[in-house]
């Protein structure tokens, strides 16, 4: 694989005449990520994954301070899985936004629940760096976890807004053998903390069951008092939503897919997941 520090270097790299797969990352690098990236290089001839934890996401400073970086570790492991000709884009801060970025984008509602109320300016910061991201590696094609739904669901907006060419790949959850859905955030955890948190799943999991008997209201109360029986466990949020719009539905018998969004804090830490009904 080659490295990349900069646009420059990308450009001579990449060439021209290549169909890419772009898989952008914050680094801390772990078989989730994989995934994306062994779907790049299966659908495409040249794949470009990026490790740039964006500032601009942030809407905690204390956050972004503590976010893991191991880009030693992450560089070892993408050269086992990238071929020759494949490239890793670590660009500094300079080289993402030479100036401020004060771009503003309207999601509608989308960046107004779960994860955007919860967390104000984090989508519109996704939407920044992905544009420029999008704008200086120019793919053919993007890939995305269903782990952040709602992100995949912005980005596919961000690239309708801005009729940008590129087809976004969405790319099922990669979970521990408890069900922990993979994140760079599980390695923050205390060992309490990294014990309780697979219940989160097994609560996720029963309320995929209850569907046939419960409410949604039912479900969605039951869930979150399962979970907050943990000591270590707070839920922030869990709504079950329509897959179009991701807007909380009613009663279970709707004609779109049903997903289970939640927010946990465990401690300091935050975790999100998600389930399909
Ligand atoms: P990051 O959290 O590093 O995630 C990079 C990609 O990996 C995202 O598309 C995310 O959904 C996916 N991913 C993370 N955990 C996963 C899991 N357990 N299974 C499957 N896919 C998983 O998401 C970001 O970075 C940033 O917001 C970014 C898009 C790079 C913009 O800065």
């Amino acid at each position: 694989m080659k490295i990349a520090k900069n646009i420059k270097e990308l450009n001579i790299y990449s060439g021209t005449n290549q169909v890419i797969g772009f898989v952008p990352t914050m680094g801390s690098l772990h078989e989730g990520h994989f995934l994306l990236v062994k779907e790049a290089i299966l659908e495409t001839s040249l794949t470009v994954v990026s490790i740039f934890v964006n500032p601009t996401q942030f809407n905690d400073s204390n956050d972004l301070k503590n976010y893991p970086r191991n880009i030693e570790n992450d560089l070892f492991r993408l050269n086992l899985i990238l071929r020759e000709k494949d490239i890793v884009f670590i660009p500094d801060e300079k080289e993402i936004y030479p100036k401020p970025d004060t771009r503003t984008y309207n999601f509608g509602h989308l960046d107004k629940i779960m994860e955007g109320r919860n967390r104000p300016g984090h989508f519109n910061g996704v939407g920044q760096v992905v544009s420029k991201l999008f704008q200086i590696v120019k793919p053919s094609y993007a890939f995305f976890g269903e782990k952040d739904l709602q992100q995949l669901a912005v980005v596919r907006k961000l690239v309708q807004m801005l009729k940008i060419p590129i087809i976004i790949i969405g790319i099922p959850i990669v979970r521990e053998a408890d069900g922990l859905a993979m994140s760079s955030r599980n390695q923050l955890l205390g060992k309490n903390e990294r014990a309780e948190v697979p219940k989160i799943f097994k609560a996720l999991t029963e309320a995929t069951r209850l569907k046939g008997i419960n409410t949604v209201d039912e479900v969605r109360y039951k869930t979150i008092k399962e979970i907050n029986k943990s000591q270590l466990l707070f839920v922030e949020y869990f709504e079950i939503v329509d897959e179009i719009n991701l807007l909380p539905i009613k009663n279970w018998d709707i004609n779109t897919g049903i997903f289970g969004c939640i927010a946990v804090k465990v401690g300091k830490i935050r975790l999100i997941d998600n389930i399909r009904f």
